[in-house]
Protein backbone atom coordinates (compact mmCIF):
# COMPACT_ATOMS: atom_id res chain seq x y z
CA UNK A 1 0.00 0.00 0.00
CA UNK A 2 1.48 3.39 -1.07
CA UNK A 3 0.28 6.12 0.79
CA UNK A 4 -0.43 8.91 -1.95
CA UNK A 5 -0.15 12.61 -0.53
CA UNK A 6 -3.02 14.33 -2.50
CA UNK A 7 -1.85 18.63 -2.50
CA UNK A 8 -4.63 20.36 -3.26
CA UNK A 9 -6.00 24.31 -3.34
CA UNK A 10 -3.41 26.95 -4.06
CA UNK A 11 -2.38 30.27 -4.07
CA UNK A 12 -3.64 30.31 -7.45
CA UNK A 13 -6.70 31.47 -9.73
CA UNK A 14 -7.54 27.76 -10.38
CA UNK A 15 -7.89 26.90 -6.65
CA UNK A 16 -11.49 26.14 -6.69
CA UNK A 17 -10.96 24.14 -9.98
CA UNK A 18 -8.10 22.18 -7.97
CA UNK A 19 -10.93 21.06 -5.36
CA UNK A 20 -13.16 19.69 -7.48
CA UNK A 21 -10.03 17.45 -9.31
CA UNK A 22 -9.02 16.77 -5.61
CA UNK A 23 -12.13 15.41 -5.01
CA UNK A 24 -12.47 13.48 -8.02
CA UNK A 25 -9.11 11.53 -7.41
CA UNK A 26 -9.72 11.05 -3.87
CA UNK A 27 -12.77 8.78 -5.27
CA UNK A 28 -11.25 6.85 -7.90
CA UNK A 29 -8.06 6.09 -6.56
CA UNK A 30 -7.60 2.22 -6.44
CA UNK A 31 -7.61 1.34 -2.46
CA UNK A 32 -6.28 -1.57 -3.35
CA UNK A 33 -2.95 0.21 -4.12
CA UNK A 34 -2.81 3.64 -2.85
CA UNK A 35 -3.90 5.37 0.97
CA UNK A 36 -4.95 8.75 0.53
CA UNK A 37 -3.38 11.75 2.79
CA UNK A 38 -4.85 15.30 2.25
CA UNK A 39 -2.62 18.28 2.34
CA UNK A 40 -4.79 21.47 1.51
CA UNK A 41 -2.93 24.83 0.19
CA UNK A 42 -5.32 27.46 1.27
CA UNK A 43 -5.39 31.12 0.07
CA UNK A 44 -2.56 32.59 1.64
CA UNK A 45 -0.28 29.55 0.54
CA UNK A 46 -0.20 27.22 4.15
CA UNK A 47 -0.25 23.51 3.72
CA UNK A 48 -2.22 22.17 5.90
CA UNK A 49 -2.74 18.39 6.88
CA UNK A 50 -6.29 18.00 6.81
CA UNK A 51 -7.88 15.14 9.20
CA UNK A 52 -10.14 12.18 8.57
CA UNK A 53 -13.69 13.88 8.64
CA UNK A 54 -12.68 16.01 5.36
CA UNK A 55 -11.69 12.50 3.62
CA UNK A 56 -14.67 10.50 4.92
CA UNK A 57 -16.68 13.48 3.33
CA UNK A 58 -14.84 13.83 0.07
CA UNK A 59 -15.70 10.10 -0.42
CA UNK A 60 -19.50 9.96 0.63
CA UNK A 61 -20.54 12.97 -1.24
CA UNK A 62 -20.35 15.35 -4.10
CA UNK A 63 -18.77 18.04 -4.82
CA UNK A 64 -15.75 19.50 -4.38
CA UNK A 65 -13.04 18.78 -1.38
CA UNK A 66 -13.55 21.03 1.48
CA UNK A 67 -10.27 22.49 3.26
CA UNK A 68 -10.13 22.38 7.13
CA UNK A 69 -7.94 23.77 9.89
CA UNK A 70 -5.22 21.52 10.71
CA UNK A 71 -1.86 20.99 11.60
CA UNK A 72 0.89 23.20 8.65
CA UNK A 73 3.13 20.72 6.58
CA UNK A 74 6.53 21.88 5.99
CA UNK A 75 8.71 20.60 3.47
CA UNK A 76 12.36 20.28 3.67
CA UNK A 77 15.99 19.62 1.81
CA UNK A 78 15.76 15.86 2.13
CA UNK A 79 13.34 15.63 4.92
CA UNK A 80 10.11 14.38 2.64
CA UNK A 81 6.89 15.67 4.08
CA UNK A 82 6.97 16.98 7.90
CA UNK A 83 4.53 18.19 10.21
CA UNK A 84 3.70 20.63 12.89
CA UNK A 85 2.36 19.06 15.87
CA UNK A 86 2.08 20.94 19.24
CA UNK A 87 5.70 22.77 18.51
CA UNK A 88 7.35 19.52 17.36
CA UNK A 89 8.30 18.51 13.54
CA UNK A 90 7.34 14.86 12.86
CA UNK A 91 7.90 13.10 9.30
CA UNK A 92 4.27 12.75 7.17
CA UNK A 93 4.81 9.38 5.94
CA UNK A 94 4.55 9.94 1.97
CA UNK A 95 5.14 7.46 -0.77
CA UNK A 96 4.26 9.81 -4.10
CA UNK A 97 2.96 13.20 -4.26
CA UNK A 98 0.24 13.95 -6.42
CA UNK A 99 -0.09 17.93 -6.71
CA UNK A 100 -3.33 19.00 -7.95
CA UNK A 101 -2.79 22.60 -8.81
CA UNK A 102 -3.50 24.36 -11.45
CA UNK A 103 -2.01 27.35 -12.81
CA UNK A 104 0.99 29.48 -10.87
CA UNK A 105 2.81 28.11 -8.03
CA UNK A 106 1.26 24.70 -8.79
CA UNK A 107 2.06 23.74 -12.28
CA UNK A 108 4.46 25.84 -13.13
CA UNK A 109 7.65 24.35 -11.41
CA UNK A 110 8.07 26.01 -8.17
CA UNK A 111 5.63 23.16 -6.18
CA UNK A 112 7.88 20.59 -8.37
CA UNK A 113 11.65 22.32 -7.49
CA UNK A 114 9.83 22.17 -3.84
CA UNK A 115 9.28 18.49 -3.88
CA UNK A 116 12.40 17.76 -5.77
CA UNK A 117 14.77 19.24 -2.88
CA UNK A 118 12.47 17.18 -0.09
CA UNK A 119 13.45 14.16 -2.34
CA UNK A 120 9.72 12.72 -2.64
CA UNK A 121 8.32 11.24 -6.16
CA UNK A 122 6.26 13.34 -7.84
CA UNK A 123 3.25 12.82 -10.56
CA UNK A 124 3.53 15.30 -13.34
CA UNK A 125 6.22 17.18 -15.45
CA UNK A 126 9.34 17.80 -13.96
CA UNK A 127 10.94 21.51 -12.75
CA UNK A 128 12.02 22.76 -16.32
CA UNK A 129 9.27 21.22 -18.16
CA UNK A 130 6.41 22.59 -15.74
CA UNK A 131 8.11 26.11 -16.40
CA UNK A 132 8.15 25.92 -19.87
CA UNK A 133 4.57 24.38 -20.05
CA UNK A 134 3.68 27.75 -18.28
CA UNK A 135 5.35 30.19 -20.31
CA UNK A 136 3.67 30.15 -23.88
CA UNK A 137 6.69 32.48 -25.12
CA UNK A 138 9.40 29.96 -24.69
CA UNK A 139 7.40 26.54 -24.90
CA UNK A 140 6.63 28.42 -28.58
CA UNK A 141 10.46 29.29 -29.07
CA UNK A 142 11.39 25.63 -28.71
CA UNK A 143 8.37 24.34 -30.52
CA UNK A 144 9.05 26.74 -33.46
CA UNK A 145 12.80 25.63 -33.12
CA UNK A 146 11.39 21.89 -33.67
CA UNK A 147 9.90 22.55 -36.70
CA UNK A 148 6.67 22.59 -35.09
CA UNK A 149 3.26 24.48 -35.92
CA UNK A 150 2.71 27.17 -33.78
CA UNK A 151 0.22 30.37 -33.57
CA UNK A 152 2.91 33.23 -34.56
CA UNK A 153 3.11 36.18 -32.15
CA UNK A 154 4.82 39.37 -30.85
CA UNK A 155 5.74 39.50 -28.03
CA UNK A 156 5.59 42.92 -25.61
CA UNK A 157 6.79 43.38 -22.18
CA UNK A 158 5.88 45.29 -18.77
CA UNK A 159 6.06 49.16 -19.39
CA UNK A 160 5.25 48.68 -23.30
CA UNK A 161 1.76 49.40 -22.98
CA UNK A 162 2.20 52.70 -21.73
CA UNK A 163 4.68 53.85 -24.41
CA UNK A 164 2.86 55.55 -27.81
CA UNK A 165 5.91 54.66 -29.67
CA UNK A 166 6.64 50.79 -28.42
CA UNK A 167 2.70 50.53 -29.13
CA UNK A 168 2.99 51.82 -32.76
CA UNK A 169 6.28 49.77 -33.39
CA UNK A 170 4.14 46.24 -31.67
CA UNK A 171 1.49 47.36 -34.05
CA UNK A 172 3.66 47.49 -37.14
CA UNK A 173 4.91 44.01 -36.19
CA UNK A 174 1.43 42.94 -36.20
CA UNK A 175 0.31 44.56 -39.21
CA UNK A 176 3.37 42.68 -41.30
CA UNK A 177 3.53 39.42 -40.08
CA UNK A 178 -0.36 38.67 -39.77
CA UNK A 179 -2.79 42.08 -39.53
CA UNK A 180 -5.96 42.85 -37.21
CA UNK A 181 -8.06 41.24 -35.47
CA UNK A 182 -5.00 40.08 -33.04
CA UNK A 183 -5.89 38.62 -30.02
CA UNK A 184 -3.47 39.69 -26.76
CA UNK A 185 -2.85 37.49 -23.46
CA UNK A 186 -0.50 36.96 -20.27
CA UNK A 187 2.55 34.83 -21.58
CA UNK A 188 2.28 32.91 -17.98
CA UNK A 189 -1.23 32.84 -16.30
CA UNK A 190 -4.11 30.10 -17.00
CA UNK A 191 -8.06 30.26 -17.29
CA UNK A 192 -8.15 32.91 -19.91
CA UNK A 193 -7.21 35.31 -17.57
CA UNK A 194 -6.45 38.69 -19.83
CA UNK A 195 -6.85 37.50 -22.43
CA UNK A 196 -8.77 39.49 -25.17
CA UNK A 197 -9.62 39.94 -29.18
CA UNK A 198 -7.35 43.03 -30.44
CA UNK A 199 -9.54 44.73 -33.04
CA UNK A 200 -7.12 47.22 -34.24
CA UNK A 201 -3.87 49.58 -33.69
CA UNK A 202 -6.13 51.76 -31.43
CA UNK A 203 -7.64 48.88 -29.39
CA UNK A 204 -4.03 47.22 -28.37
CA UNK A 205 -2.94 50.00 -25.45
CA UNK A 206 -6.69 48.77 -23.80
CA UNK A 207 -5.62 44.95 -24.41
CA UNK A 208 -1.76 44.75 -23.68
CA UNK A 209 -2.95 46.91 -20.20
CA UNK A 210 -5.40 43.68 -19.84
CA UNK A 211 -3.06 41.18 -20.20
CA UNK A 212 -0.13 42.88 -18.33
CA UNK A 213 -1.60 42.57 -15.10
CA UNK A 214 -1.26 39.05 -14.85
CA UNK A 215 2.04 39.04 -16.26
CA UNK A 216 5.41 40.80 -17.38
CA UNK A 217 4.76 39.69 -20.57
CA UNK A 218 2.19 39.21 -23.24
CA UNK A 219 1.30 37.83 -26.61
CA UNK A 220 -0.13 38.85 -29.84
CA UNK A 221 -0.93 36.80 -31.98
CA UNK A 222 -3.40 37.20 -35.08
CA UNK A 223 -7.19 36.34 -33.63
CA UNK A 224 -7.50 32.80 -35.01
CA UNK A 225 -11.09 31.25 -35.96
CA UNK A 226 -11.03 27.66 -36.18
CA UNK A 227 -11.72 24.61 -34.03
CA UNK A 228 -10.10 24.23 -30.98
CA UNK A 229 -8.58 20.61 -30.72
CA UNK A 230 -7.43 19.26 -27.49
CA UNK A 231 -4.80 15.76 -27.24
CA UNK A 232 -3.83 14.31 -23.72
CA UNK A 233 -0.58 12.60 -23.63
CA UNK A 234 0.82 10.21 -20.85
CA UNK A 235 4.06 8.79 -20.01
CA UNK A 236 7.76 9.69 -19.26
CA UNK A 237 10.41 8.39 -22.11
CA UNK A 238 7.54 7.04 -24.56
CA UNK A 239 4.90 8.62 -24.13
CA UNK A 240 1.30 7.81 -25.95
CA UNK A 241 -1.14 10.47 -27.41
CA UNK A 242 -4.43 9.70 -27.02
CA UNK A 243 -7.49 10.47 -29.63
CA UNK A 244 -8.29 14.26 -29.52
CA UNK A 245 -11.13 16.19 -28.20
CA UNK A 246 -13.06 19.28 -29.41
CA UNK A 247 -14.17 22.52 -27.27
CA UNK A 248 -17.17 24.19 -28.74
CA UNK A 249 -16.97 27.49 -26.89
CA UNK A 250 -20.40 29.41 -26.63
CA UNK A 251 -18.85 32.68 -25.93
CA UNK A 252 -16.62 35.00 -28.79
CA UNK A 253 -13.65 32.65 -27.13
CA UNK A 254 -12.90 29.72 -24.42
CA UNK A 255 -13.37 32.55 -21.77
CA UNK A 256 -13.13 32.57 -17.89
CA UNK A 257 -16.71 32.40 -17.60
CA UNK A 258 -17.32 29.69 -20.84
CA UNK A 259 -14.61 27.79 -18.63
CA UNK A 260 -16.02 27.56 -15.01
CA UNK A 261 -18.99 29.89 -14.63
CA UNK A 262 -21.31 29.08 -17.56
CA UNK A 263 -22.53 26.03 -16.94
CA UNK A 264 -23.59 25.76 -21.04
CA UNK A 265 -20.28 27.93 -21.87
CA UNK A 266 -18.55 25.47 -23.99
CA UNK A 267 -19.68 21.96 -25.34
CA UNK A 268 -17.30 18.75 -25.48
CA UNK A 269 -17.04 16.94 -28.61
CA UNK A 270 -15.18 13.38 -27.92
CA UNK A 271 -13.80 12.84 -30.15
CA UNK A 272 -13.23 15.63 -31.89
CA UNK A 273 -14.84 15.76 -35.60
CA UNK A 274 -11.75 15.52 -37.88
CA UNK A 275 -10.69 13.71 -40.59
CA UNK A 276 -8.47 10.42 -39.83
CA UNK A 277 -5.70 11.86 -41.18
CA UNK A 278 -5.54 15.33 -39.21
CA UNK A 279 -6.40 13.76 -35.87
CA UNK A 280 -3.61 11.57 -36.57
CA UNK A 281 -1.14 14.64 -37.67
CA UNK A 282 -2.37 16.72 -34.08
CA UNK A 283 -1.34 13.09 -32.49
CA UNK A 284 1.68 13.15 -33.22
CA UNK A 285 2.30 16.91 -32.77
CA UNK A 286 0.84 16.77 -29.72
CA UNK A 287 3.71 14.06 -28.52
CA UNK A 288 6.58 15.85 -30.46
CA UNK A 289 5.66 19.00 -28.40
CA UNK A 290 5.64 16.97 -25.42
CA UNK A 291 8.72 15.79 -25.65
CA UNK A 292 9.98 19.11 -27.22
CA UNK A 293 9.76 20.18 -23.43
CA UNK A 294 10.86 17.22 -21.43
CA UNK A 295 7.59 16.73 -19.55
CA UNK A 296 6.61 13.58 -17.72
CA UNK A 297 3.60 12.19 -16.16
CA UNK A 298 1.47 13.81 -18.31
CA UNK A 299 -0.10 17.14 -20.52
CA UNK A 300 -2.67 18.28 -22.01
CA UNK A 301 -1.51 19.65 -25.54
CA UNK A 302 -4.20 22.40 -27.08
CA UNK A 303 -4.59 23.36 -30.62
CA UNK A 304 -6.14 25.13 -33.26
CA UNK A 305 -7.66 23.17 -36.23
CA UNK A 306 -8.77 24.35 -39.53
CA UNK A 307 -11.19 22.02 -40.24
CA UNK A 308 -11.49 23.54 -43.94
CA UNK A 309 -7.94 23.62 -44.50
CA UNK A 310 -6.96 20.47 -42.26
CA UNK A 311 -4.28 22.86 -40.90
CA UNK A 312 -2.75 22.67 -37.35
CA UNK A 313 -1.51 24.99 -34.98
CA UNK A 314 0.27 24.40 -31.60
CA UNK A 315 -1.23 26.67 -29.06
CA UNK A 316 -0.63 25.66 -25.41
CA UNK A 317 0.09 23.19 -23.61
CA UNK A 318 -1.54 22.24 -19.89
CA UNK A 319 0.78 19.86 -17.62
CA UNK A 320 -1.89 19.71 -14.67
CA UNK A 321 -4.69 20.26 -16.71
CA UNK A 322 -8.46 19.97 -15.24
CA UNK A 323 -9.05 16.66 -13.51
CA UNK A 324 -12.12 16.28 -12.73
CA UNK A 325 -13.48 12.90 -13.87
CA UNK A 326 -15.59 14.96 -16.52
CA UNK A 327 -12.70 17.21 -17.51
CA UNK A 328 -11.46 16.81 -21.31
CA UNK A 329 -8.06 15.41 -20.17
CA UNK A 330 -9.74 12.34 -18.24
CA UNK A 331 -12.42 11.96 -20.95
CA UNK A 332 -9.82 11.85 -23.73
CA UNK A 333 -7.93 8.95 -22.28
CA UNK A 334 -10.97 7.09 -21.66
CA UNK A 335 -11.98 7.41 -24.74
CA UNK A 336 -8.81 5.62 -25.87
CA UNK A 337 -9.77 3.34 -23.75
CA UNK A 338 -7.84 4.22 -20.32
CA UNK A 339 -10.75 3.89 -17.69
CA UNK A 340 -9.93 7.40 -14.84
CA UNK A 341 -8.98 5.19 -12.25
CA UNK A 342 -6.59 3.53 -14.33
CA UNK A 343 -5.30 6.91 -15.57
CA UNK A 344 -4.74 7.82 -12.01
CA UNK A 345 -2.57 4.90 -11.12
CA UNK A 346 -0.81 4.84 -13.94
CA UNK A 347 0.31 8.54 -13.66
CA UNK A 348 1.21 7.21 -10.00
CA UNK A 349 3.62 4.77 -10.84
CA UNK A 350 4.63 6.96 -13.61
CA UNK A 351 6.22 9.13 -11.08
CA UNK A 352 7.59 6.18 -8.98
CA UNK A 353 9.36 5.41 -12.27
CA UNK A 354 10.52 8.89 -12.96
CA UNK A 355 12.54 9.35 -9.46
CA UNK A 356 13.65 5.81 -9.52
CA UNK A 357 15.14 6.66 -13.15
CA UNK A 358 16.79 9.65 -11.33
CA UNK A 359 17.76 8.14 -8.20
CA UNK A 360 19.97 5.84 -10.49
CA UNK A 361 22.01 8.89 -11.82
CA UNK A 362 25.56 9.71 -10.26
CA UNK A 363 26.27 12.76 -8.59
CA UNK A 364 29.59 12.94 -7.68
CA UNK A 365 32.83 10.85 -8.35
CA UNK A 366 32.92 9.34 -4.91
N1 LIG B 1 -4.71 33.55 -31.09
C1 LIG B 1 -5.95 33.30 -30.64
N2 LIG B 1 -7.03 33.57 -31.42
C2 LIG B 1 -8.30 33.36 -30.98
N3 LIG B 1 -8.59 32.89 -29.76
C3 LIG B 1 -7.56 32.60 -28.95
C4 LIG B 1 -6.18 32.78 -29.34
N4 LIG B 1 -5.40 32.38 -28.31
C5 LIG B 1 -6.22 31.97 -27.34
N5 LIG B 1 -7.52 32.10 -27.71
C6 LIG B 1 -8.72 31.78 -26.91
O1 LIG B 1 -8.46 32.04 -25.54
C7 LIG B 1 -8.50 30.83 -24.78
C8 LIG B 1 -7.41 30.86 -23.73
O2 LIG B 1 -6.15 31.00 -24.34
P1 LIG B 1 -4.98 30.00 -24.06
O3 LIG B 1 -3.87 30.36 -24.98
O4 LIG B 1 -5.48 28.62 -24.15
O5 LIG B 1 -4.53 30.36 -22.58
P2 LIG B 1 -4.98 29.79 -21.14
O6 LIG B 1 -5.95 28.67 -21.37
O7 LIG B 1 -3.70 29.33 -20.54
O8 LIG B 1 -5.56 30.96 -20.44
C9 LIG B 1 -8.36 29.72 -25.81
O9 LIG B 1 -8.94 28.54 -25.37
C10 LIG B 1 -9.05 30.31 -27.01
O10 LIG B 1 -10.48 30.21 -26.89
MG1 LIG C 1 -5.93 27.11 -22.75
Amino acid sequence: MKRVVILYGGKSGEHEVSLQSAASIVRNLDPELFEPVLVAIDKEGAWLLQGPGILGRARSAEGPLLIGAGPRVLVGPATGLLVADAGVLKPLPCDIVFPVLHGTFGEDGTIQGLLEVAGLPYVGAPVMGSALGMDKEKAKRLWIAEGLPVVPFVLARRGDEAKAPRLSEIAQEVEKRFGWPAFAKPACAGSSVGASSVRDADDLGRALREALEWDDKALVEPFVKASEIECSVLGNGNPRAFPPGEIVPKHEFYDYEAKYIDPDGAALILPARLDEGVAARVRDIALRAYRALDLAGMARVDFFVDTTKGEVLLNEVNTIPGFTSISMYPKMCETGGLAYPDLITELLELAIERHEGKSRLRYSFQ
